[in-house]
């Protein structure tokens, strides 16, 4: 079975490219296919969630080119208004944006629910809700479709009854080429969702207020071609940043935009590190056994809940008590059960983890449960002495780009195995890396 092999104990030490925001980028494509022109997107991540939107798209008639690893040429005009279903779309998160695209440009969309990491129970009501604030008819149908129909869109004001990145983006597609003026309170205040904004008003659109809790939108007739870069990834960058702490490294992450990563740094110099940042790239250095903090989840620029499992496995390395509080998804903590095969000491009470840090994990055979939480036992493995197996890391390929590429040109020992003789020589060859 495919699984990662990792030999820890090495500091991870150099310096990591991030690629672009994948978060961003399912929104952004899915809204490439508003307009009938030509859309060039540039620093698009290679994942797996990537290909399943772009298969999507293909599907439903859009002319689909890709020049390049990182580049998708995008031309919505032979889009059709048809119901978009496969196996793919119903495992990702981000195939809900063809909802609010496809409602946007056809006055109508009829889409499968998504799927995504099973963190909680990840409810859609705030998307429809919008939908139905600017005129739409929704109902969920068989086979677990969502279809939403309106005469016409005509904007509306929306208070969002919670800050949700979703629903905020997928109201702002179904409302840029509605009638009159749209307002949207309490909106989620992400990177992604201000990238989806500059995208969308680089095609014509006028959205103002992103990265705000107030987003004003003025309907236009149409949207036009554009070319545009993708941000770089939050996540990937501070999945890197905790993963150099953990192993007590010193790793430059580049490509990236500090001010998104401020919580993170703040959390990592509570802790006892070192952080150097320049204008697009961030030094992360650990030389000593670092020391517990708490933290609590929360919509940004709070911490973000795709790296609390991250910052779980540092803070199970760290002197002392440290307390986690999951505010955003109440199922989020599986992973603590894995990393206790490591040694780490943790108690999940509600959506609270109690960490009592230890001085060291030992490799154990894991699964990943999930995207987030399977890079964060990477990082553990890679922080233990010994050797340590991951399985299901089709979770982590949804997100992460050449992860174990990356993470070895950092000096780590890890390879991606499918038989037991790959495994073998992975492991031989991390020997020979050791002695040499
Ligand atoms: C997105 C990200 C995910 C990240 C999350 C929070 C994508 C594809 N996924 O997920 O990686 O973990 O933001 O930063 O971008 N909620 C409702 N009703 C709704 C929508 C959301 O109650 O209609 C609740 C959710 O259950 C959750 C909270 O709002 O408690 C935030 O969810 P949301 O921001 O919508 O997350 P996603 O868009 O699913």
């Amino acid at each position: 079975m495919e699984h990662y092999v990792v030999k820890g104990g090495n500091p991870l030490s150099g310096e990591v490219e991030i690629s672009g925001a994948k978060n961003a980028a399912l929104a952004i494509l899915a809204a490439s296919v508003m307009a009938d022109q030509p859309v060039k997107i540039e620093n698009v991540p290679d994942v797996s969630d990537i290909r399943a939107i772009v298969g999507a798209i293909e599907q439903i008639g859009g002319q689909v080119d890709h020049p390049d690893r990182h580049t998708y040429c995008i031309n919505g005009a032979f889009v059709r208004d048809e119901p978009v279903d496969n196996d793919a779309v119903r495992k990702i998160r981000g195939s809900y944006y063809l909802i609010g695209a496809l409602l946007g440009k056809f006055n109508q969309a009829k889409v499968a629910l998504p799927g995504g990491c099973d963190i909680g129970l990840r409810p859609i009501d705030q998307h429809l809700k919008g939908f139905r604030a600017l005129g739409a008819t929704v109902r969920l149908v068989p086979p677990g479709m969502v279809w939403a129909s309106a005469q016409t869109l005509t904007g509306s004001h929306i208070y969002m009854d919670v800050v949700s990145v979703g629903a905020t983006i997928n109201i702002i597609m179904a409302s840029v080429m509605a009638k009159g003026n749209t307002i949207i309170e309490n909106a989620a205040k992400e990177p992604h969702v201000v990238d989806l904004a500059n995208f969308l008003n680089s095609m014509g659109a006028r959205i103002r207020g992103a990265g705000t809790d107030v987003i004003r939108i003025r309907g236009v007739e149409k949207l036009h071609g554009t070319e545009y870069s993708i941000i770089p990834d939050q996540i990937e960058a501070g999945t890197y940043m905790f993963a150099a702490a953990a192993t007590r490294g010193d790793v430059t992450i580049r490509n990236v935009i500090p001010k998104h990563l401020e919580c993170l740094t703040a959390k990592l110099k509570e802790t006892g590190c070192e952080i150097t940042e320049s204008d697009d790239a961030v030094r992360v250095v650990a030389v000593r056994r670092l020391t517990h903090t708490n933290v609590k989840t929360l919509p940004y620029p709070g911490f973000p809940t795709d790296m609390q499992p991250q910052i779980g496995v540092l803070l199970s390395l760290a002197k002392g008590t440290s307390i986690i509080t999951e505010s955003i998804f109440e199922n989020r903590f599986k992973y603590t059960d894995e990393l206790a095969k490591m040694g780490a000491s943790v108690r999940v009470e509600g959506n609270t983890a109690i960490i009592e840090g230890v001085e060291g994990f030992t490799g154990a055979n894991m699964n990943a449960p999930d995207l987030r939480a399977g890079a964060a036992l990477v990082t553990a493995a890679l922080a233990a002495t010994g050797y340590s197996d991951i399985y299901d890391i089709h979770y982590i390929e949804r997100g992460y780009e050449d992860f174990p590429e990356k993470l070895r040109a950092l000096g780590a020992c890890i390879a991606k195995v499918n038989t037991a003789e790959e495994e073998r020589k992975a492991v031989n060859s991390f020997n020979i890396r050791i002695v040499g």
